[in-house]
């Protein structure tokens, strides 16, 4: 095939977030404590979450080590984690000192499966971290019902699901803190960066103290706690400013793109495909799909050859019951959220960027189909 290499995500930048950039240049406002956009990103991005406050951080992982520490969680604190997540998940409770506990997952939407959490709750337990996984939203309702009962906090982690809607709510503004990534493959990006969204003033004040070194009101440098450095810079900020008046057209896009890929793959006997719930809108961050029957122990081989073909693709995630570096540590065993393992040793994405044609898309479909075909009636190969 002679067509060009289609990436997995390119973001979609312009002229808006160059001008915003030069014009925090020209101020010399290029740090995270000065500038005007800052403020305004933060405010834009809250308003977006339909949550009234917004604290700018400099990547996801912070913003949920952030909001572990904002809500007090520390040593020996058990907090229920979806196994099926980017590590920075069950990192930022482990920062903590805190026990994740991780929760296996639901088959078609790859979520946490909300009805095992009552089970694993203990007198230990402070919190539970749901991840809005590739932007389908974690059926929320009966989360909020078993942290209700049981006196826990909820942080939802919605770094990958800008925009997307539970029940018509936005993620983000459904529990006590929601916790975005703006890293450049995500659906808004700032290059790097994140951001906190929350409902409660007091949490909102305490969380923009710790991500500033948790400075002194009176003398600066009599510190009120053991703050971290976790600022966004105004620069960065920019770029969100610019990124949030594109955010509803990359959603758009993705979910046009979703749509163009369904329609082209639905018969495909060895895909599991994305759903979205009756519950969801789906903001698709990746199109994730699964390999299911003889194509099922094969991914390696199917991404090889897609990538012969010049289309990029990405293993989905490990889950955290099988990360090595965390046998031996006593909270987990590779066996433990056997759905999650499935889905982890099948899984993987599509290109799925913003700038992402429809002819590419046709052409990533063409080529999955004629790798599957292929897949399928050739012995495997061993490697
Ligand atoms: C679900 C999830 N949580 C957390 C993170 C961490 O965000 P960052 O890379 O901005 O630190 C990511 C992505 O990178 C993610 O996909």
């Amino acid at each position: 095939m002679t067509e060009r290499r289609i990436p997995v995500c390119i973001p979609l930048l312009g002229e808006a977030e160059a001008r915003n950039v030069n014009d925090a240049m020209a101020q010399g406002a290029i740090s995270g404590f000065f500038g005007d956009y800052l403020p305004a990103f933060e405010e834009g991005f809250a308003e977006f979450c339909e949550c009234p406050h917004g604290v700018a951080v400099n990547s996801g992982t912070t913003a949920l080590h952030l909001a572990l520490a904002t809500l007090g969680i520390g040593p020996g604190d058990e907090v229920l984690v979806s196994t099926l997540t980017n590590m920075a998940t069950f990192f930022a409770v482990l920062y903590q000192g805190g026990v994740p506990v991780p929760i296996d997952i639901e088959t078609d939407t790859w979520n946490l499966d909300p009805t095992l959490l009552e089970a694993r709750v203990t007198s230990r337990t402070k919190a539970i971290i749901v991840v809005h996984l590739f932007g389908h939203p974690v059926d929320m309702d009966p989360v909020m019902d078993v942290a209700g009962r049981h006196g826990l906090a909820v942080i939802e982690d919605a770094a990958e699901a800008h925009g997307a809607l539970y029940k018509g709510r936005k993620v983000g503004g459904i529990g006590d803190i929601g916790c975005f990534s703006f890293y450049a493959n995500k659906i808004l990006t700032t290059g790097e960066g994140g951001m906190l969204t929350l409902k409660d003033p007091k949490l909102a004040e305490r969380a923009r103290s710790l991500k500033s070194l948790a400075f002194g009101q009176d003398n600066k440098f009599m510190h009120a706690d053991l703050g971290f450095n976790y600022r966004l810079t105004n620069l960065q900020a920019a770029i969100g400013c610019a990124q949030l008046e594109r955010v509803e057209d990359i959603i758009d896009r993705k979910r046009a793109t979703a749509a163009r890929y369904t329609g082209l793959l639905r018969d495909q006997e060895l895909l599991q495909l994305p759903v979205e719930k009756s519950y969801a809108r789906n903001v698709y961050w990746m199109y994730h799909v699964a390999l299911l029957g003889g194509a099922a122990a094969r991914r390696a081989e199917v991404m090889r050859s897609l990538a012969a073909q010049g289309v990029e693709t990405r293993e989905g995630f490990v889950p955290a019951n099988q990360q090595e570096i965390f046998q031996g540590q006593g909270w987990t065993t590779p066996d433990d959220c056997p759905k999650a393992n499935v889905a982890g040793a099948t899984g993987f994405y599509l290109p799925s960027g913003p700038t992402l044609t429809e002819s590419e898309v046709r052409q990533v479909a063409a080529a999955l189909g004629e790798v599957l075909s292929k897949t399928i009636s050739s012995p495997a190969q061993g490697h």
